[in-house]
């Protein structure tokens, strides 16, 4: 059957009638499965979500050309813009063109800094030492939850440096109310965006605990910016994000973020901060375990740059030395990353890969035929746990030699996504 889509050109899986490629993604692990299509189709290909098109690019080149900013915007559709229902206009899920956008970028920029990271390794520390005291009274035959911990060690470090706030998760059985509250509205969010038409006649119960857990999360965040301007303190005292959004001023504006905005930029970073980074940490230990060749290199570096006595804390400088284990967690980022995509939309009409032409808006017009980029194998080397490579001289070079995990976005417009990393390689060689 011919298709009716003008992005036909760009290959695709073959679609249902009526549902399109939605069976081609699955309903339980559909990451992966877009993963393996883009193996299949690299560097470029699309899906068919019922009438709405989605294109998936995760060829170095054509996702280095869309991080292009002049051209590609970020996109806040699906999913993405339920998120809002909870993250409102806080820097992941706000459109570019809101104010909060820029003026929360201005005021929290500098402190996502390497200066700033200095001002945080304190609490960093605080938090690891209480996973390694955890690990360290295990008996030898006890099993280690690794994603649990790392999920633990995250959370309570996101918000022990974002507002001074200890969710004690390495002293609970269970998880704290509020984290339950987050993968509820996580979990409820997904759920809401992936309905058939007329399911939300029949899901009112999922929707009424959906409204729960947010309202969970909007009080109790509430009620932690309310006792930090309450308590009569310097609110620019304290060295965490909080005390920064409370008292920052937006140079461009002159002007303050107001406190629902703060609350959805807490929110924003316990949710964008904790999953990402713990799944990081835990494919990096089950890389580890699976390649003792770089393990050893890697307890080598860490016996030099810290020391042979386990007592010692180790210094921020001493961290930053870790370069190759640095690498290791880049490599990982490439196999398995944790945010595999990210959707974009063109500013206007434009060409993509010298051939496939993106426009501005799709569903009624959609993209004019054109030749789209060879498909070209995924060499096996790019599959393969390699962190020689990683080495920052290396990174250039091999960063176009070598495909990352691939990575989707999705739009009703001509769009493309990119994996986070940025090349890492672990190789025995
Ligand atoms: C391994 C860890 C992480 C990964 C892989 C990751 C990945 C990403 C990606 C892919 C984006 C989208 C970029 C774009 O649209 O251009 C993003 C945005 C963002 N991330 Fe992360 N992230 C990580 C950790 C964190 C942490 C720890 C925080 C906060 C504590 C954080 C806060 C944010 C915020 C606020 C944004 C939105 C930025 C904006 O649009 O202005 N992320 N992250």
């Amino acid at each position: 059957m011919p298709s009716r889509n003008p992005l036909d050109p760009i290959p695709h899986p073959p679609r249902t009638p009526w549902l399109g490629n939605l069976l081609s993604l699955g309903a339980t692990s559909p990451v992966q499965n877009m993963a393996k299509l883009a193996r299949q189709y690299w560097p470029i290909y699309w899906l068919d979500m019922r009438g709405k098109p989605l294109v998936i690019v995760s060829g170095h080149e054509l996702v280095d050309e869309l991080c292009d900013e002049s051209r590609f915007d970020k996109s806040v559709r699906g999913a993405l813009r339920l998120v809002r229902n909870f993250a409102g206009d806080g820097l992941f899920t706000a459109y570019t063109q809101e104010p909060n956008w820029s003026k929360a970028h201005n005021i929290l920029l500098p402190n996502f800094s390497q200066r700033a990271m200095q001002g945080y390794h304190a609490m960093m520390l605080d938090i690891a030492e209480q996973l390694v005291l955890k690990w360290e009274r295990l008996n030898a035959d006890d099993e280690v939850d690794v994603v649990h911990d790392m999920t633990s060690l995250t959370l309570d470090t996101i918000a022990l440096c974002g507002f001074d706030y200890r969710f004690n998760s390495f002293y609970r059985e269970t998880n704290h109310p509020f984290v339950d509250a987050i993968g509820g509205a996580l979990s409820g969010t997904m759920e809401q965006s992936g309905r058939l038409p007329l399911e939300d006649l029949i899901r009112k119960d999922r929707d009424r605990k959906l409204r729960a857990d947010i309202r969970h999360m909007n009080e109790t965040v509430d009620g932690i910016i309310r006792e930090r301007r309450e308590s009569g303190e310097d609110l620019g005292r304290k060295q965490d994000l909080l005390s920064y959004m409370l008292s920052g001023v937006d140079k461009k504006t002159g002007e303050r973020l107001d406190d629902l905005n703060i609350r959805y930029q807490i929110i924003t970073f316990l949710i964008a901060g904790h999953e990402t980074t713990s799944g990081l940490l835990s494919f990096a230990i089950y890389a580890l375990l699976n390649n003792p060749h770089v393990l050893a290199r890697a307890y080598d570096e860490v016996d030099r740059v810290l020391g042979s006595d386990p007592s010692r804390t180790p210094s921020y400088a001493q961290v930053n030395q870790l370069t190759y284990v640095s690498q290791i967690l880049k490599e990982t980022l490439r196999l398995w990353p944790t945010a595999p995509a990210f959707a974009l939309a063109p500013h206007k009409d434009t060409v993509i890969g010298g051939a496939v032409q993106a426009e501005e808006e799709l569903p009624d017009r959609g993209a004019r035929r054109g030749t789209p980029p060879r498909p070209r194998r995924v060499g096996r080397q790019g599959r393969g746990l390699r962190p020689r490579q990683l080495h920052p001289r290396g990174r250039a070079r091999a960063a176009r030699r070598m495909p990352t995990s691939p990575s989707a976005t999705a739009s009703g417009r001509a769009s493309a996504a990119s994996s986070p990393c940025r090349r890492p390689r672990w190789s025995s060689g």
